[in-house]
């Protein structure tokens, strides 16, 4: 049995957005604006459904929602909420007790609130709750007609108010939780009568109030919570104020900030204490780091996992994996599927891609690991190139425990250095190592004794006659 049904507004076209795709999918700190809605009432309300009403733009909706338990609604033409409104409602089902309505571009909301509405709702045995705030700036929204009660009597959109009811401050943010029969019995009566000729959903407000339906209202208590997000500007807005929100919540908790107003954290990410994040770093996706790191500066990491005491210096980490106690940068580049286990160090200008490298191992300067298997305390010396591509396919190389391979080498893969085993500087490796042996793969050098003499008289010896 379903208790609650969301009807989530998605339909609209978003034209201030300035945007080829739909408004709700929009990114706010890496996330479509939806999914804060979704993944807060997925989270949070256990016997309850949701519907998205999708119209304008429904395949971008649809995409970043795919795999979740939501169902679609469509609205063919915007004629406004209350007929998006209307195309959901017979997908409602029979036994909810409370249906919200919410916009797609609402996405701040917090689940205790939406249930302080639903509570006073049945507590006062009303028709509608709806959430009211107050703004300094009230542009844009509805604004509430209260009596002198301060009972809600309806709602004037900021394009039919006069000027009178411009300067009210309380305003409509959009977050409304019916009775379902009420809810049903209403939006039959709404029409289109009004400046912009659509079907507004807050016309419910009056038309209950004449059918002596009760209609009450509750304030928020955090503005953020209720912030609509319809253009460039509101969506920069939106994502510095939850920059900051994330950043303190991070720092209550242990971690370090040298200057949090410059440190990008994604909304899922974990960071353990004792942790220090310097200026200019994004830390994204599913990441977490362990404690008492230090990363950044000007670093970027996404969908990796950091282990503890780990260094992270002017350096780019994807889709990647690394234990405790690693060294990566200055300037280096995990691409995904690295794995570094403990005490590895990866130094300036070096790059790995789909490798796992051992205990202790260190690769210093100047290097690109790719497709390899490496084992524990190898030292890759500056300039060693993992040759992983023919122009057809990629092969692996694998170098095992204790390999030292000199300065400036090419290991051409596939091929294997065993134990132990001793690379020349400046080899260029096609064949197998064997464990404990020394490779040399380059020209033998010649000397040529008295060179630069000879060769000196050749050019200069008759000018001097
Ligand atoms: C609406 C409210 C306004 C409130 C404000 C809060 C109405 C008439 N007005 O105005 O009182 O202060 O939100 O942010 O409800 N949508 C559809 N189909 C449509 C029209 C809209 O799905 O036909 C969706 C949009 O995609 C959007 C949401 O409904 O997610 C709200 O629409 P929008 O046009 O942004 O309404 P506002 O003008 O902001
Ligand atoms: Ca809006």
């Amino acid at each position: 049995m379903k208790r609650q049904t969301f009807i989530v507004l998605a339909a609209g076209e978003g034209k201030r957005m300035k945007s080829k795709y739909s408004k709700v999918v929009q990114k706010i700190m890496g996330k479509p604006m939806i999914l804060y809605l979704i993944d807060e009432i997925e989270k949070n309300f256990e016997d309850s459904e949701i519907v998205v009403v999708v119209g304008n733009k429904k395949e971008d909706v649809r995409k970043v929602l795919e795999g979740r338990n939501v169902k679609f609604a469509y609205q063919e033409k915007q004629l406004g909420t209350a007929h998006a409104v209307m195309c959901a409602i017979d997908m409602v089902s029979k036994q909810a007790e409370d249906v919200f309505v919410l916009y797609g571009d609402a996405p701040f909301i917090k689940a205790d609130t939406l249930k302080r509405i639903s509570e006073k709702r049945k507590k006062e045995n009303a028709s509608l709750c709806l959430l009211t705030a107050i703004f300094e700036n009230p542009y844009g929204y509805g604004r509430i007609i209260s009596d002198e009660n301060g009972n809600v009597l309806k709602i004037v959109e900021e394009k039919d108010a006069t000027d009178e009811q411009k300067q009210i401050k309380e305003i409509n943010p959009g977050f409304y939780c019916f009775a379902r029969d009420a809810l049903k019995d209403v939006l039959a009566k709404i029409d289109n009568n009004n400046s912009q000729h659509e079907y507004y959903l807050t016309d419910s407000i009056e038309i209950l109030n004449k059918e002596g339906k009760k209609v009450v209202k509750i304030a928020c208590d955090d503005n953020f919570e209720v912030m609509g997000i319809n253009s460039r500007y509101e969506l920069f807005l939106a994502e510095q104020e939850l920059k900051i929100r994330i950043n303190k919540k991070h720092l209550a908790e242990g971690v370090q900030m040298i200057d949090m107003y410059s440190v990008y954290i994604h909304p899922d990410v974990q960071i353990g204490k004792d942790t220090v994040i310097y200026p200019g770093t994004f830390i994204l996706g599913n990441t977490t780091i362990g404690e008492e790191c230090v990363i950044g500066p000007n670093s970027y990491i996404v969908n990796s996992k950091i282990g503890n005491k780990c260094y992270v210096w002017f350096s780019v980490i994807e889709d990647s994996e690394i234990k405790d106690n690693v060294k990566v940068g200055p300037y280096a580049h995990l691409r995904p599927n690295s794995f570094l286990e403990e005490g590895v160090k990866i130094g300036n200008f070096v790059e790995v891609k789909n490798s796992k490298v051992g205990r202790n191992t260190k690769s210093a300067h100047l290097t690109y690991i790719g497709d390899a298997d490496i084992g524990e305390n190898v030292n890759l010396g500056c300039g060693t190139i993992f040759v992983n591509y023919d122009g057809y396919k990629k092969h692996r190389t694998v170098v095992e425990d204790n390999a030292f391979i000199g300065c400036n080498s090419n290991l051409i893969a596939p091929v294997k250095i065993g134990k132990n085993a001793y690379i020349a500087a400046g080899s260029t490796i096609t064949d197998d190592v064997p464990a404990d042996a020394l490779a040399i793969a380059r020209e033998r050098q010649t000397i040529k004794e008295g060179w630069v003499l000879r060769r000196k008289q050749m050019y200069e010896g008759n000018n001097n006659k």
